[in-house]
This record gives C-alpha cells, sequence and structure tokens, in this order.
C-alpha cells in the first residue's frame, strides 16, 4: 500500500509536545500540515517550538536555511471546516477516552469519506475511541515517541474494525516520513510499553531483594546488557508518576496479570513525591551538591597465572580468550555432562559460571563446590568492561578477591551482587524474551516489528527475539523454569512460543 502523497494535506489536532511534533515531521516531508486546537495560544507556542526546533538543526548544519523556512511555511493554524482537505487527521489532545471518542464522531462530520484518522494515544484502546464513530474502520492510532522529531519510531495500532488498508496507508506514509513503522493490534500498551515492562519491573524486584545499589545495578545493565541507560537512571528520567503510572495501565487493562504488577517502592517514591530529575530527586539525587552515584566494584586480591576451562562457556568464550590475551595461562579441559556444554572456569578456589535462573547457593549445594560465583549475562563478553558477580553464602571472601583480580587482568571490573535468581541482566533479558514470543503467540505482533521496535522505540542494542536467536531457547526456557521454580507464582510463566521454540520472524506461529 503506498504512502499518502506530498500533496496530501494532514490535520493535527491537539498541539502540544506531541501534537507539535509531529506536525513538524509532517510538514518536513512535504506535506501542508494544518493545526488546531481548543487553546489558541497553543499553536502560537508550538510554531514557536517547532521554528527554535529547526533553527537549531540549521544552526548545526544538518538543515538548509531554506528547507527550514519551507518547513515551517506549510504548518498552518486552522478552522474546523478546513480540515474538510484533510488526507489523514492526526489526533493528539489529552490522554482522555471520552474526550478522543468525542472527536472522533466530530471529525466524521467535518472529513471526507476516504480521510484517515490516526490518535496518537499512547495507552488506550483504539477499539474504545473508534467504537461508536461513524467509520471505525477508518481509526487507527499512530503512536509516535517523544521527541517525535528524533524517535525514529511510530507504532501503527489497529482496532478490532480498523481497515487493514488503512494500517498499511498510515505504516507505509509514517516510513516515506523517515519513521521506522512497527504495526500491533490494539492491546495494553501496544508493543514497547509492554514488552518493555521487565526492563523496569524486574529491576524493582532485584533492588527490592537489596542485591546491590541502583548505580551498581544500573551500571551492570548499562555495561554488560548493552542498554543506553540502567533501569533506575531512566526511571528518574522519565519521571517516576509516569512510569508508574504506564505500569498501573498495563497492570489494569491486562485484568491483573501479576506478571506487571506495579513495585511497591516506586509508589513509595512518587507518594514522597521524589518524581527523579523533574524534581530534582528520585532514585538518585540531582540537587546541588549531591555526590553522584557510584557503582561497587569489588577489591582484587593476588591474580591467578593459570585458570582452567571446564567444558564450554558457550556464549562467554570470549572471557577466556580476554584472559589468555592479559597473559594468564588458560587450560582447557573436556566437559563431560552438563559440563560440557554449561562448563565454568575454575580460578583458584573458586568455580565461576553462567547464571542459570537458579541462585548460587543453590547450585554450590547441588553441584557440592563450595566457592562457586556465577556471572551474569553480557552482551559482548569480548568488550564488556564490567561482571556482575554473585558468590554463593558458602563461597569465601578469600576465593572471591582471587577471582576479581584474575578478572581485572581481562579488563574486567567486577561488581558484586548478592545471590539472587537470575541475576540483573539474565533476569531483565529471559523476560524480556517471555514478554515478546507472547506478543507474538497473542498475534499482537511480528517477531521483527518487536526488534525493531524496541530499538527504535527504546533504544535497545539488541531486540529480544535476537536475543532470543543469539543465546538460544533452550537456555531461556531453562532459565524461566527455573525463575519459576524459584519464586513460585504466575510472574515468570514460560511463553508457549519458547516452550515450542520457535517463531517465524514475519508470522506469528512456527
Ligand atoms: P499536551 O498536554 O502537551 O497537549 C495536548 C494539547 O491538546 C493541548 O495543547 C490542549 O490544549 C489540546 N487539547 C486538549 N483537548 C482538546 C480538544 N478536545 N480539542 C482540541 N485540542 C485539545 O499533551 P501531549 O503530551 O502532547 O500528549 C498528547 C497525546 O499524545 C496524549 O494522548 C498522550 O497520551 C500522547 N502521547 C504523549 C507522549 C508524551 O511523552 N508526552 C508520548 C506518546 C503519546
Amino acid at each position: 500500500m503506498a504512502a499518502l502523497p506530498k500533496e496530501a494535506v494532514i490535520g493535527v489536532i491537539g498541539a502540544g509536545v506531541m501534537g507539535a511534533g509531529i506536525a513538524q515531521v509532517a510538514a518536513a516531508a512535504g506535506h501542508t500540515v494544518l493545526l488546531l486546537d481548543a487553546q489558541s495560544e497553543a499553536i502560537d507556542r508550538a510554531l514557536a517550538d517547532v521554528d527554535r526546533g529547526l533553527q537549531s538543526r540549521v544552526r548545526k548544519g544538518r538543515l538548509a536555511a531554506d528547507e527550514a523556512r519551507a518547513t515551517l511555511a506549510r504548518l498552518r493554524r486552522a478552522d474546523w471546516d478546513d480540515l474538510a482537505a484533510c488526507a489523514l487527521v492526526i489526533e493528539a489532545i489529552a490522554e482522555d477516552l471520552e474526550a478522543k471518542r468525542t472527536l472522533v464522531v466530530r471529525l466524521q462530520q467535518v472529513v471526507g469519506r476516504d480521510c484517515i484518522i490516526a490518535t496518537n494515544t499512547s495507552s488506550l484502546s483504539i477499539t474504545a475511541i473508534a467504537a461508536g464513530s461513524a467509520h471505525p474502520e477508518r481509526v487507527v492510532g499512530m503512536h509516535f515517541f517523544n521527541p517525535p522529531a528524533r524517535m525514529r519510531l511510530v507504532e501503527v495500532v489497529s482496532g478490532v474494525d480498523t481497515s487493514p488498508a488503512v494500517a498499511r496507508t498510515v505504516f507505509a506514509t509514517a516510513e516515506a516520513w523517515g519513521k521506522k513503522a512497527a504495526t500491533a493490534k490494539s492491546t495494553p500498551g501496544y508493543i514497547v510499553n509492554r514488552i518493555a515492562r521487565p526492563f523496569y519491573g524486574e529491576a524493582w524486584m532485584v533492588l527490592s531483594e537489596n542485591a546491590a545499589s541502583p548505580a551498581t545495578l544500573d551500571a551492570i545493565v548499562r555495561d554488560c546488557g548493552g542498554f543506553p541507560m540502567g533501569p533506575f537512571e531512566l526511571m528518574d528520567l522519565i519521571g517516576h508518576d509516569v512510569n508508574l503510572k504506564v505500569t498501573q495501565s498495563v497492570f489494569e487493562a491486562t485484568f491483573f496479570d501479576r506478571r506487571y504488577v506495579p513495585s511497591l517502592g516506586q509508589q513509595e517514591l512518587v507518594r514522597a513525591g521524589r518524581l527523579g530529575r523533574k524534581t530534582g530527586h528520585g532514585i538518585y539525587d540531582f540537587r546541588d551538591g549531591a555526590a553522584p552515584p557510584q557503582p561497587a566494584v569489588e577489591e582484587g586480591s593476588e591474580p591467578v597465572a593459570r585458570v582452567v576451562a571446564v567444558g564450554s562457556l558457550g556464549i562467554a568464550t570470549p572471557i577466556i580468550t580476554r584472559l589468555e590475551a592479559a597473559g594468564i595461562d588458560v587450560v582447557r579441559v573436556q566437559g563431560r555432562g552438563r559440563s560440557a556444554e554449561a562448563g565454568w572456569l575454575e580460578v583458584g578456589a573458586a568455580r565461576l559460571m553462567l547464571t542459570d535462573g537458579r541462585p548460587a547457593t543453590r547450585r554450590a549445594a547441588e553441584d557440592e563446590h563450595e566457592h562457586l560465583i556465577l556471572f551474569d549475562l553480557a552482551l559482548d563478553y569480548a568488550n564488556t568492561p564490567r561482571l556482575g558477580l554473585a558468590p554463593a553464602d558458602q563461597c569465601g571472601e578469600a576465593a572471591l578477591r582471587t577471582v576479581c583480580a584474575t578478572l581485572a587482568q581481562g579488563g574486567f571490573a567486577c561488581s558484586k551482587m548478592d545471590d539472587v535468581a537470575g541475576m540483573i541482566v539474565l533476569r531483565i533479558i529471559a523476560m524480556l524474551v517471555n514478554e515478546a514470543a507472547d506478543a507474538v503467540a497473542y498475534g499482537i505482533c511480528t517477531a521483527d516489528a518487536i526488534d525493531d521496535a524496541m530499538r527504535y522505540g527504546v533504544n535497545y542494542p539488541r531486540g529480544p527475539m535476537a536475543w532470543a536467536e543469539s543465546v538460544g531457547l533452550d537456555f531461556f526456557a531453562r532459565v524461566l523454569a527455573n525463575l519459576r521454580e524459584h519464586y513460585g507464582g504466575e510472574r515468570y510463566r514460560t511463553s508457549v512460543l519458547i516452550q515450542r521454540r520457535g517463531w517465524t520472524r514475519s508470522g506469528f506461529r512456527e
């Protein structure tokens, strides 16, 4: 389906933060854009904001001055009757179902037969917004991210009655505007806000178990997981009020699925007015004079000169390469039984292995090895500057310090966590993969759409489906089963597609 041609007139209703940005994107793509707002000053502000944004790009040499002028000239203040000329009207008014429903009904009385009405709602059901209007088949979600001019992703969300042709036109149009579009069925949180829940939720769970300080957990997620920001610093940036509200809305909209249960810790922060950067204090203290948060790094003692690698470390094999490059002699021993594929390193008295969702203390008992230390999952073991370590309760301090000193030779700063099942990166990734698999299983979106959405909507370094494919579904199935056994309850139930070990990239089933 083709994108709307440049000559198509676009209407934007609600000229706030989002409406102004969306109008700028459409005008920059060559469309005449009609702007409407209940408050006339909102349009003045929007035009001034767009002008400022464009001028700043001109100053940085990213945009030609005459292009900026032309873009601004294509933005017009409009009245209701002018909307009759529009091929697409995007609403970005307040997040209120009744207001949006009333608006859609009124709009359909003004616009032409083929006009598409798109809503930028971030949480409401597209089906509910369209219901009761004369043409629900022409109503579709077009969910931009903030700020629309900079964020690449647009989720194209279909309600029960949305015509596939309408969704395809909006998809193609978003892409023609330079965006990455991802299609989804109307469902709580659509793609990004649903799949991302474990990034925050698991972090809160691990913090509530006192596994480490927020700064240490953030550093492990950033450095080992490759995420641009750790969960706590990101929530401080988003605002805990906003983040909690999204979590609550997904929790309520899924009929209280325990997987999305909001955090009591976050609720307390909101009650205290510690909303994050915007109030100067959230998890972290941003006020003048506050010390910047420091992640904990374990002190090492004497490194060992020789390490024994038993079996295969699998994805973590580059740890061996890095130790060897640092001059440490690594003796490889063939593993037998489980160690053939889930091997370990013998470093002095300690045994170092990748977490699989079981706590170190339990594994130490099962493997009858006292000084067991688990390390966390990493996006790229060849380059990670840090490793998260969780020693078993039985593990001696001296054994841990020898491991830290040895790993430091290979360029790993070691951050210790308490012995929490699945640690932090693996726990987050396993649950992102689980959530993503469920979205495919339920026909909400394709595996490709998920990876695009998470990479372009929230800048994840790798989409959950790509994580699943690179590490392997057997591993994630084992991790989720271990987490479920450890914690009980519904939270860590394994998606049917992980149980069936697969999906196709562009379809909904194996
Ligand atoms: P905003 O409060 O900055 O702007 C809303 C604008 O709509 C205001 O200028 C207001 O005067 C106008 N307005 C309200 N009711 C109206 C009506 N009935 N008719 C005409 N104009 C009306 O809000 P913001 O942040 O731009 O959000 C707009 C929509 O975009 C909401 O649905 C929100 O959930 C969604 N959204 C917001 C994101 C964000 O980060 N702020 C991200 C993605 C979506």
